[in-house]
């Protein structure tokens, strides 16, 4: 049985894409695992960041409207193991078009087209918004892995995103497996009253490995491929090996 993890938060910037990036390229080349990273965001930033170009391929667009069988869209990567489901503008509104926009249960689209794969994890990731797409990717998921930063309007959208969740758990199963926090600083003022806020909205959730910021990810994005193998000896690129680590031993 495969785990289905939905990459989460519905504010911008607390880096969904580059944790969807990272632990997926983390389980394929550390542990051997077969991974399928899904972009469902129109902005396609997990696409380029594994060096594709979101204009010269189709998305689950096609796939959630019914014209495209799903194996059609899935790339392989130069990552062994880590396959992706690029991401295009198509995406943007697509629960308004064509065969979506009359289907009550436009919802569970996502849930079905993704069960029949096989692989040992699927991670997808959201925009950031509590859109369609988020609402939808959290339907096809067993687990959601959230992201924040240490900055108080990210620590704060937690509640929000928290009730939301909470929501969406008791009409489909879904647990909360983690709460991220990247952009850490070990030195921050403020890292006790943030941690305490957290523990509050998602009890027992914030994983202990924090990623830092660090410039080679943002440079990796540039390369289209994970740190591990354009930094490999960075600061992130140790926080996102043991953090993958950590969510691997969560999952049991
Ligand atoms: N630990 C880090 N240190 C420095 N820069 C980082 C770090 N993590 C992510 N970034 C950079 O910060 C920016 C935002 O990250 P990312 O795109 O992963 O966030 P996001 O939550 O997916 O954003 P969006 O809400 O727009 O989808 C990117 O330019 C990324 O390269
Ligand atoms: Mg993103």
């Amino acid at each position: 049985m495969k785990d289905i993890i939905a990459v989460s938060s519905f504010k911008g910037g607390t880096a969904k894409t580059s944790t969807t990036l990272h632990i997926g390229a983390a389980l394929s080349k550390f542990y051997k695992k077969k991974v399928l990273l899904i972009d469902f965001d129109a902005q396609a930033n997990l696409t380029t960041g594994l060096g594709f170009d979101p204009d010269e391929n189709d998305s689950l667009a096609s796939v959630l409207q019914g014209t495209k069988p799903v194996k059609e869209v899935i790339k392989k990567t130069y990552v062994k193991n880590l396959d992706l489901v690029p991401a295009d503008t198509w995406l943007e509104r697509i629960e308004v078009t064509g065969t979506l926009a009359a289907d009550r249960y436009s919802h569970e689209r996502l849930r079905d087209i993704i069960h029949p794969l096989k692989y040992d994890y699927v991670i997808i990731d959201t925009p950031p918004s509590l859109c369609w797409l988020t609402e939808s990717a959290l339907i096809a998921a067993q687990h959601t892995l959230v992201c924040a930063t240490p900055e108080f309007y990210s620590i704060k959208g937690l509640e929000r995103l928290s009730q939301f969740i909470h929501n969406i758990g008791q009409r489909h199963p879904l647990d909360v497996l983690g709460v991220v926090l990247s952009f850490w600083n070990h030195r921050g003022k403020s890292n006790k009253a943030f941690l305490d806020v957290i523990d509050k909205t998602f009890p027992k959730k914030a994983l202990k490995n924090k990623v830092r910021r660090d410039i080679s990810v943002s440079e990796a994005s540039v390369y289209g491929k994970p740190i591990f193998d354009t930094a490999p000896s960075s600061r992130a690129s140790e926080d996102y090996t043991a953090l993958a680590e950590e969510i691997i031993k969560r999952l049991g």
